[in-house]
């Protein structure tokens, strides 16, 4: 039970990496609130968790929802000690299809939502807190087609270093865990037909050291860790969860 009454804060709980850390920290002893922008998942996703989360509709692009979300975590629960900043999303665009707009809802989602997510909460976690920030691969190597969330998630990483030197002399850690290819609904959500699809995929299998996708459980061990007082002296970090992808 390394969370045991801990109140963990999960954003793109509903679904792939979230959803499975969901269930993790919750068998782990953790009162858990989920955030996600649909409703249906939403209540999908409770429904697996044994309806002992608290469920809270957030689109995490507009900070009065985040601020709402994190008002109704306080009123239930008083505080958070787990936060996880997990929610993410983007379709593929290559240079010459990459609009303002597009450039302004992937910056919303992917960081001014984590930026905003991180800010609404900090002021309601606790001392021994820890606040974790799922960033990507694609910060360390070039994919074609993903210039935006990319940058996105290595402004993310950026985060995890300056809010994590700004939050400890509060005794609250700040990490990313980095994902490499991992199985979720996320390739779904990408807009690329499935041929297409399956032909990325086979050639991403190549990169990899370990030649397979990752489980979304694998990450949701790594979040554990860092979620839990086993990381007690990690700050500041990015944990690498890719089978070697951007290693070797
Ligand atoms: N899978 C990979 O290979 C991979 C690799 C590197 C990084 N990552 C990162 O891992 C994180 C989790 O992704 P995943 O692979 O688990 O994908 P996923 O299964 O598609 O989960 C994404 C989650 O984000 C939520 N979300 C999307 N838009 C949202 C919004 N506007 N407001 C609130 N929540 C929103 C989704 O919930 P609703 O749609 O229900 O709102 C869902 O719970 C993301 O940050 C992603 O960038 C994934």
């Amino acid at each position: 039970m390394k969370l045991k009454n801990k109140v963990a804060f999960i954003t793109g709980g509903t679904s792939g990496i979230g959803l499975e850390s969901a269930k993790l920290f919750q068998a782990e002893g953790a009162q858990v609130v989920l955030v996600g922008s649909n409703a249906e998942r939403l209540a999908a996703a409770g429904n697996e968790l044994g309806g002992k989360a608290l469920l809270v509709g957030a689109d995490i692009r507009k900070v009065a929802d985040i601020e709402r979300a994190v008002e109704e975590t306080r009123a239930k629960f008083g505080r958070i000690d787990v936060l996880f900043a997990n929610a993410g999303a983007t379709t593929v665009a290559p240079l010459e299809a990459v609009t303002e707009a597009y450039v302004a809802d992937n910056l919303a989602l992917n960081f001014t939502g984590t930026f905003f997510t991180i800010q609404k909460a900090a002021p309601i976690m606790t001392q021994g807190g820890s606040i974790i920030v799922t960033t990507s691969f694609l910060n360390t190597i070039g994919y074609p087609g993903l210039s935006i969330l990319a940058a996105t998630k290595a402004a993310a990483r950026s985060l995890v270093r300056t809010l994590g030197a700004e939050l400890a002399p509060r005794g609250i850690r700040v990490n990313a865990v980095s994902p490499g290819a991992i199985a979720t609904p996320f390739y779904s959500k990408i807009g690329l037909p499935d041929n297409v699809l399956s032909e990325v995929a086979t050639s991403i299998t190549q990169r990899i050291g370990l030649k397979r996708f990752g489980d979304a459980v694998e990450l949701a061990k790594t979040a554990l860790f860092l979620a839990s007082d086993d990381s007690s002296y990690t700050t500041g970090a990015e944990l690498v969860v890719d089978g070697g992808m951007t290693q070797f």
